[in-house]
């Protein structure tokens, strides 16, 4: 029985490992140590290592040209970042700088990127590729967009009211553009709600918008597209809907010359538990093996591929750090750590998806240990995070007597909460808002830090409120 929670965890499992490290009392994340960032900082503070979204990048792009040279897939791979998993500047900036191409999903995501373009950061080599539901304010921005920049663009046609609106739209303009279909998929049999609200069904697609797109002039179909919510290894459903999708671009194929794309959506997986890991090579070469078997089946030429992965691109760049305020004991069995902010406010996707991430103690590994649950500030009974709701033990240092706190990391936490929490503003029971560091690293390898901090004014959230 290991008696130290240093011991505990060596018994379980082999460090380095995703991306954390503790070596002679010093907790690092992807090489930076992390206590003093959290001493000089304070907490609650999400922290984004900015290097790792480069390698991340640079990583899937090999693993696509491995499989593609090892099944003589002979077409062009695209690296898009979906830019919902995470908005904010740096991220996205870093993901640019890479030249990965950018998806949106609303008008204000287009309006991001005419911020980039204004600020000539938008590579001319950059594609954009516009998905979701449009709205008629969406489609003006794509516009806008398209009218500022000679970037390649494709608009992902999710319903068929879009169409219209949209050759309305260009016909005023007198421009032309280069759209994609996003064909809806249905749940496996049982898992409500059984049919997606996104894209359009194969019946739509083939006997309402080919028509359509074919009589007008002024777009040119040149990608299929699909997103498959389970993520591309849940490869039941996944491979199934895949072949779905290939047989109708093999379809469509013969009747649009200028198609040339598949779309295979975003769903990458990343380290969210000690305990896995994912074959990357092995997932993409079972993709581009079925892709290239559809095609093959019916004589059409390989499609270029393009993915639009969010959560692979900047979960793993990220820890959200809290410190543990005290211990309360309610009964024998369960021992509650109190954290200083609330742990539904700054990742939702753990009170909503019941998300499980690999949560580890910074500091006070020397200390015996024992299982908690980590119970978050607001007053809502659902704040908290334990093993049995979200997988592996839970297990915590003792809390020392001494001045030493405890700190608490949830690790990879960079994709989508951020998004969904919302930054600034206000918050449940009011609570200030997380502390927001990136970490970069400079070519001398010395680590660059900046902060955002949107708590200096308390009185924000009070003004919006309509007090001040
Ligand atoms: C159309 C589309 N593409 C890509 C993604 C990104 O998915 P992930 O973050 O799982 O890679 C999403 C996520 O909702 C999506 O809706």
């Amino acid at each position: 029985m290991p008696n130290t929670f240093h011991e505990y965890f060596i018994s379980k499992t082999a460090l380095p490992i995703h991306n954390v490290e503790y070596e002679k009392g010093c907790f690092s994340f992807h090489g930076v140590p992390l206590i003093p960032l959290v001493k000089k900082y304070g907490t609650p503070l999400r922290m984004y290592y900015l290097p790792s979204i480069s390698q991340k990048i640079r990583a899937a792009r090999v693993i696509f040209k491995k499989a593609m040279e090892k099944l003589n897939y002979n077409r062009d791979y695209n690296y898009c970042y979906c830019i919902k998993s995470c908005h904010l500047y740096d991220v996205v900036s870093k993901a640019v700088k890479e030249n990965a191409h950018l998806e949106t999903s609303s008008a204000y995501e287009v309006e991001l990127i005419i911020q980039l373009a204004n600020r000539q950061e938008l590579n001319p080599d950059i594609q954009i590729i516009h998905n979701g539901y449009k709205t008629q304010e969406y489609l003006l921005k794509i516009l806008e967009l398209k009218s500022l920049i000679d970037n390649k663009i494709i608009v992902v046609i999710d319903s068929l009211s879009e169409v219209n609106i949209i050759c309305l739209l260009l016909e005023k303009r007198n421009m032309n553009c280069d759209v994609g279909i996003r064909v809806s998929h249905y749940n496996p049999k049982g898992k409500y709600p059984h049919s997606s609200r996104l894209g359009m069904t194969r019946e739509n697609v083939v006997n309402k918008l080919v028509p359509i797109i074919q009589s007008q002039s002024c777009l040119t179909l040149k990608m299929v597209h699909f997103y498959v919510d389970a993520g591309i290894d849940d490869k039941g459903v996944y491979i199934d809907q895949l072949k779905k999708v290939i047989e109708l671009y093999t379809f469509l194929k013969p009747s649009f010359e200028e198609l040339d794309s598949l779309n295979i959506g975003g769903g990458m997986p990343i380290n969210q538990s000690l305990t896995g890991s994912n074959d990357y090579d092995l997932l993409i070469r079972k993709i581009l093996s079925t892709i290239k078997l559809g095609c093959n089946k019916n004589n059409v030429l390989l499609p270029n591929l393009y993915s639009e992965f969010g959560k692979y691109t900047v979960g793993e760049s990220c820890t959200t750090i809290y410190s543990v305020l005290e211990e309360k004991t309610q009964d024998d069995s369960e021992s509650w750590y109190m954290l200083d902010n609330s742990i539904i406010n700054l990742l939702p996707d753990v009170w909503a998806n019941k998300q499980q991430y690999i949560v580890l103690p910074l500091n006070l590994w020397g200390s015996s240990y024992k299982e908690v649950i980590l119970g978050g500030l607001t007053c809502d009974g659902a704040d908290f995070y334990n093993s049995s709701t979200h997988g592996e033990p839970l297990m915590m240092p003792y809390l020392s007597d001494k001045i030493d706190r405890l700190y608490v990391a949830f690790i990879h936490t960079g994709a989508y909460q951020d998004s969904l929490s919302g930054i600034g503003g206000v918050n449940h029971c009011l609570l200030p808002s997380h502390k927001i560091l990136f970490v970069d690293r400079a070519k001398n390898d010395e680590l660059n830090e900046k902060l955002i901090d949107l708590n200096d004014d308390l009185l924000h959230p009070l003004a919006i409120l309509g007090y001040v």
